[in-house]
C-alpha cells in the first residue's frame, strides 16, 4: 500500500469519527487475558488426572500464564555452579547452602501447559549464585518462558520484559521484597566506574519497632550495655546481634506511646521499581503486569517458614505502598506470591491486586518442621483476569488443592495442583471471601468458581 493510500484512509477514519459525533466513545486499549498461579515449588511430573489437566487447560485458556519460579532449573548432570553461602530456605547462611533445583524437562512443560511469564525475583533466586539464576533463564527462555527479576545488572533486573501472545503484547516488571542479601542486584558506576552486580530486583524494606517512651528507656539501656554511645535525645537506635548488621534490629521512639511496626521502605528500590513500570507505557505493549515476592505479614514475620495465625497473615504493610504504586505507575495487574496460603484481593483503581496467589506446585502436607499445618497451607487457585479494551472486564478464580485428596505426600503427584471438588472448593473460596473483605471486595460464587464483584 502507498503512504499516499494511508493517508486517505486514515483520512476516511476521521471523516467517519467526525461525522459521528453522538456515537459512544470507543475504550482505548487492548483486550487480553491472565491466568495467575503461585510458587514452582515441585516438580511437575507427567499426570493423567482430569483435575490436573483441568488446571492445565485453563492456563492454556488465557492469553498469558504466569507462575513464580521459585529455585532454578539445571540439570545435576552438567550444572557447573556450586550452592551458595545463603539459602533462601532457612534464615542461616553457610554450611552447605543450596535449595530446590529441577530438571529443565520442567520449563518445557510449563510452557506447553500454557505458562510463558515467570518471576525469578525471590529468596531462592541465589541459591545456587550466578550460574544457577543464568541457567534458569536460559532454559526458561529457550521453552518460550519469558523471565523478569534477575539480570546481569540491577538495570537489567529491574527491566521489563516484552512477551507477545496471540498478537497481545505485556510488559512484565518482577521485584522481591523476601530476598537473601547476597542476591541483591548492584547499579555499578561509583567513582571507580566498578561493573553492575548480577542479581535480583529487590524492595529493601527492614521493619522497624515502635515502642513508647517506658520501653524505649530500656531499648537504651539494652544498646548501652552494649557499648554504646547513646545519649538521651536519641529516638532512634540499633540492637547488634553480632558479626554483621544485615540481623540487627533497629527501634524507635514512638510519639503515641503506640507499640507499631514501621516497614522503612528504601527510597531508591522503590523509584528504581515505579519508574520501570511507569517506562512501559511508553511502549508498544498493550499492558503492563507486575509481579512482587513477599512473604512477610503485617506482623513483622516471615509468613512462609511456619504458619501464622490467620489474623496473623495479613500482608505487610508495604506490598500495599509498592502494590499501589505500580498501579499509580501503569500496572494493570499486580502478583504477589510467597506465603504457602492465600491472601485477600484488592480491586485498586480499577486493578487488580492479588496479595497472595499460594504455590502452583508444592505440598508439605499436614506437618513439617514439627509444626501441624492448616489445611489452608495445601489451597490454592488459578485466576483469570480478562481486560477488555483496557478494562478490568473478569475476575474468575478456579480453587485449587495439592495433596488434601488423599493426604499422602509419598507420590510425586501429590505436588501437583488439581481443581478443587465441591467441597474443598466451597472451602476455599470462603476463605477468600474473608481475606478480601478487609480490602472491600466481594466474591460472588457460582458452581465451584469465584467471581470478584466489579463496580461498572
Ligand atoms: C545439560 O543436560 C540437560 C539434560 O539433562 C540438557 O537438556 C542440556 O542441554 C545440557 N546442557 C548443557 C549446557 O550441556
Ligand atoms: C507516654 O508514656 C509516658 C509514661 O507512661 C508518659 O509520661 C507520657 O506522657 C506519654 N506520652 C504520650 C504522648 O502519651
Ligand atoms: C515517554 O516518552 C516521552 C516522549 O518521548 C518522554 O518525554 C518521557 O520522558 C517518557 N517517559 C518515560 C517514563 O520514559
Ligand atoms: C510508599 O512509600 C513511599 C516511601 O515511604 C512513599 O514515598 C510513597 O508515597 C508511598 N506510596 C504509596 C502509594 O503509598
Ligand atoms: C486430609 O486432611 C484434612 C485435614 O485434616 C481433612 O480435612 C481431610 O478430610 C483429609 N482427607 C483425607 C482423604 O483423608
Amino acid at each position: 500500500m502507498t503512504s499516499h493510500s494511508w493517508k486517505r484512509r486514515l483520512l476516511a477514519v476521521a471523516a467517519v469519527a467526525l461525522l459521528q459525533p453522538c456515537s459512544a466513545a470507543q475504550p482505548r486499549g487492548a483486550s487480553w487475558s491472565i491466568a495467575a498461579t503461585g510458587d514452582f515449588l515441585g516438580d511437575v511430573v507427567l499426570s493423567k488426572d482430569p483435575r490436573t489437566t483441568a488446571v492445565w487447560d485453563l492456563v492454556r485458556s488465557a492469553d498469558f500464564g504466569f507462575f513464580n519460579m521459585e529455585g532454578q532449573i539445571f540439570s545435576s548432570q552438567n550444572f557447573t555452579g556450586s550452592p551458595a553461602s545463603e539459602n533462601g530456605g532457612d534464615n542461616n547462611y553457610g554450611n552447605i547452602g543450596g535449595g530446590p533445583f529441577y530438571d529443565p524437562i520442567n520449563a518445557f512443560r510449563l510452557a506447553q501447559y500454557g505458562f510463558s511469564l515467570a518471576s525469578h525475583a525471590n529468596n531462592h533466586a541465589w541459591d545456587y549464585g550466578h550460574e544457577g539464576a543464568i541457567a534458569t533463564s536460559q532454559y526458561l527462555n529457550q521453552a518460550g518462558i519469558a523471565v523478569a527479576g534477575t539480570g546481569e545488572s540491577l538495570a537489567e533486573a529491574r527491566r521489563a520484559v516484552v512477551q507477545e501472545r496471540n498478537n497481545k503484547r505485556v510488559s512484565f516488571v518482577a521485584a522481591a521484597g523476601s530476598h537473601t542479601p547476597q542476591s541483591v542486584a548492584g547499579p555499578g558506576g561509583g567513582s571507580r566506574n566498578d561493573r553492575p552486580r548480577p542479581g535480583a530486583n529487590v524492595l529493601r524494606a527492614p521493619v522497624v519497632t515502635r515502642v513508647g517512651a517506658p520501653q524505649f528507656e530500656l531499648i537504651k539501656e539494652l544498646s548501652r550495655a552494649q557499648g554504646q554511645l547513646v545519649s538521651n535525645e536519641m529516638t532512634d537506635i540499633p540492637l547488634y546481634t553480632g558479626q554483621h548488621p544485615l540481623g540487627w534490629s533497629r527501634w524507635q521512639l514512638s510519639r503515641d506511646n503506640e507499640t507499631s511496626l514501621l516497614w522503612d521502605i528504601n527510597a531508591d528500590d522503590y523509584t528504581g521499581i515505579v519508574e520501570s513500570i511507569r517506562a512501559t507505557k511508553n511502549s508498544s505493549s498493550d499492558a503492563t503486569v507486575f509481579s512482587l515476592h513477599a512473604h512477610e505479614a503485617d506482623s513483622g514475620a516471615d509468613d512462609s517458614y511456619i504458619p501464622l495465625p490467620l489474623p496473623a497473615t495479613v500482608p505487610a504493610a508495604y506490598t500495599r505502598n509498592i502494590s499501589h504504586a505500580a498501579i499509580d505507575a501503569g500496572a494493570d495487574i499486580v502478583l504477589i506470591h510467597g506465603p504457602h496460603h492465600l491472601r485477600g484481593i484488592e480491586i485498586y483503581k480499577g486493578r487488580p491486586v492479588f496479595y497472595s496467589l499460594s504455590s502452583l506446585t508444592y505440598s508439605l502436607g499436614l506437618h513439617f518442621r514439627g509444626v501441624d499445618l492448616p489445611i489452608e497451607w495445601d489451597d490454592s487457585i488459578v485466576a483469570i483476569t480478562k481486560f477488555d479494551r483496557g478494562k478490568l472486564h473478569e475476575i474468575a478464580l478456579y480453587p485449587i488443592v495439592h495433596s488434601q485428596l488423599t493426604n499422602n505426600t509419598c507420590v510425586p503427584e501429590s505436588q501437583l495442583p488439581k481443581l478443587a471438588p465441591r467441597p474443598e472448593a466451597q472451602r476455599i473460596l470462603r476463605h477468600l471471601q474473608k481475606v478480601s473483605k478487609p480490602f472491600g471486595t466481594e466474591i460472588v460464587v457460582k458452581r465451584n468458581v469465584g467471581y470478584v464483584k466489579l463496580s461498572r
